[in-house]
């Protein structure tokens, strides 16, 4: 691996930069396209995103990975409103994906979320990946996704305490930021703005 990387806070003028990587890295791996590109550009915008957590990996010089947070809440059974933050997209490069980067970039932005005093990460992802970085799942902390019975599969949503303790004693749902939900069309529109690039419905895809 090498060690020639960095991490900074993302700056305005690299923003059409890093929806260029998020769009390549996304590309075809979910669905056909995709709309994380979008969906980056548009929380930017949105009070509940952390401008001290949104970063990018830097190597030789060039972008090579980003990853942002953004402000949410668990509504806690006993009715309390339990603070924390969701994370993503997170992207490295196609070309550098599984060399480690990923990792080194999910952990150096943990640390820097844990540092300004947040409890706790919860997303949708693979444990294969995240639960290297100490993400479990989101039920073994008795934290239920919105929307969805209570008997569904849950195992793509996961968790992990930057505070020790932070979730102890309490159960409740996860609200996915409403910033989150863009409209197809807008991707669309949005999207017309890159090179032309094509959509293709591969195996593994989950939409
Ligand atoms: C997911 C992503 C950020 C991971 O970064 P990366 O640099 O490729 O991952 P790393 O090399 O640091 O992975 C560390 C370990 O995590 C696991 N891992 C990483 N990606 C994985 C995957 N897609 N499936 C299964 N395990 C994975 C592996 O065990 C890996 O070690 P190995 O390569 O020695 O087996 C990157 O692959 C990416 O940008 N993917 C496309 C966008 C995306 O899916 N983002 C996440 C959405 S939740």
């Amino acid at each position: 691996m090498n060690n020639n990387y960095t991490f900074r806070q993302e700056e305005n003028a690299d923003h059409r930069t890093v929806e260029e990587l998020v769009r390549g890295s996304f590309w075809n791996v979910y669905r056909p396209g995709c709309s994380e590109h979008y969906v980056l550009h548009v929380l930017r915008s949105d009070p509940a995103f952390v401008k001290e957590l949104d970063f990018v990996m830097e190597m030789d010089g060039r972008i090579i990975g980003q990853n942002m947070f953004m402000k949410t809440v668990i509504n806690a059974d006993d009715g309390r409103i339990v603070p924390v933050l969701t994370m993503g997209p997170i992207c490295i490069t196609p070309e550098l994906k599984r060399h480690g980067f990923g990792k080194k970039l999910l952990d150096f932005s943990l640390e820097k979320a844990a540092e300004m005093g947040f409890g706790a990460v919860l997303f949708e992802g693979n444990i294969a990946f995240y639960g290297k970085s100490g993400f479990d799942y989101s039920r073994s902390f008795g934290i239920r996704y919105h929307d969805m019975p209570e008997d569904a599969d849950q195992s793509f949503f996961l968790c992990k305490e930057l505070i020790h303790g932070y979730l102890d004693g309490i159960t409740g749902v996860y609200q996915t930021p409403q910033g989150y939900y863009v409209d197809d069309g807008d991707v669309e529109a949005f999207d017309r703005s890159f090179p032309l690039k094509e959509k293709l419905k591969l195996p593994g895809q989950i939409f």
